[in-house]
């Protein structure tokens, strides 16, 4: 298809899918001015995923300026192997348009009979991972040296969304009512993770928020914190912002996980 209607914010926002090579080297272009700093897209996977998927673009109606574009996988490249059942978004840029990407990935991977889709992340992207709780993914994983060593910023978060079973968009209101009446236990510097041997329903980790290129750290602490609960048992459902966290200074968000609903067999009475 050469093009999807999106319906966003009471809006209808066309969005293409980039054939040319001038189409590609924009969304390059565009990719390397956020995330070159990072693991920005390369021209060699631009031109795999215009033949195994597409390459979103979102453009002003009027100057035809390109705003934002997102890559979808629906099948293997050389640099990533693809599920038969699964779609991967590869990457997406262009801040305040997110959603309408996302939206368009979705509907390009039910379209292709796919059941879910999945993403990596950094911890620290907060700002991005937040977007993606928002369009009803969930954190399920850590990968420590995804993209090489941990050190060098190689580790990263998976993210996937059931298309079948569609989880429920993150709730920030209702998720800090329940932090507040202390439902929510932290796994904080004190208590290391001891509270994790009492398998809590619901745990906070703080986190190094650093969402643009200027500020790169590993913030290593939260790392250990997620590797651990999510190889518990656990999943990722929300980020807290630390301006809903009542932090007027300061950069620490806060990942909500909530224990999955099978406890381990070990476990088990
Ligand atoms: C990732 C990206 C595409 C998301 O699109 P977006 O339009 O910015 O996303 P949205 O506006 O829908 O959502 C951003 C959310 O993060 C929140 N947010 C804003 N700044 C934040 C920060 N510093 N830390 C955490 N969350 C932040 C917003 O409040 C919003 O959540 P809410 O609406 O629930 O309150 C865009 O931010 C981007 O281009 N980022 C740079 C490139 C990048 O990191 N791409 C992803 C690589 S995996």
């Amino acid at each position: 298809m050469a093009s999807y209607t999106i319906h966003h914010d009471g809006k209808v926002w066309p969005v293409s899918v980039a054939r040319s090579d001038a189409e590609l080297r924009e969304a390059q272009a565009l990719d390397d001015a956020e995330l070159g700093g990072f693991k920005g897209i390369t021209w060699e996977e631009l031109v795999q995923i215009r033949q195994e998927g597409f390459v979103f673009l979102l453009r002003d109606e009027t100057s035809g300026k390109l705003l934002a574009q997102s890559q979808l996988l629906l099948s293997s490249i050389k640099e990533q192997e693809v599920g038969a059942n699964d779609a991967c978004c590869y990457g997406t840029v262009g801040r305040g348009y997110g959603q309408i990407l996302f939206k368009a990935q979705e509907k390009a991977a039910r379209q292709a009979g796919k059941t879910r889709m999945w993403l990596t992340v950094r911890v620290e992207n907060t700002r991005s991972i937040r977007a993606r709780l928002k369009a009803g993914f969930r954190i399920t994983a850590y990968d420590r040296d995804h993209y090489g060593p941990r050190d060098s910023d190689g580790a990263r978060l998976i993210m996937e969304k059931d298309l079948v079973d569609e989880p429920l968009p993150f709730a920030p209101k209702e998720q800090l009512d329940r932090l507040r009446r202390g439902e929510t236990t932290t796994l904080g510097d004190d208590q290391g993770f001891s509270s994790l041997e009492e398998y809590p329903v619901e745990v906070a980790i703080p986190v190094f928020s650093s969402s643009s290129a200027q500020e790169p750290r590993v913030d290593f602490r939260a790392h250990d914190a997620l590797e651990q609960t999510l190889a518990s048992g656990y999943v990722g459902v929300g980020l807290l912002l630390p301006s809903e966290l009542g932090r007027k200074t300061g950069k620490s968000a806060l990942f909500i996980l909530r224990r999955r609903v099978v406890m381990p067999s070990n476990r088990c009475p």
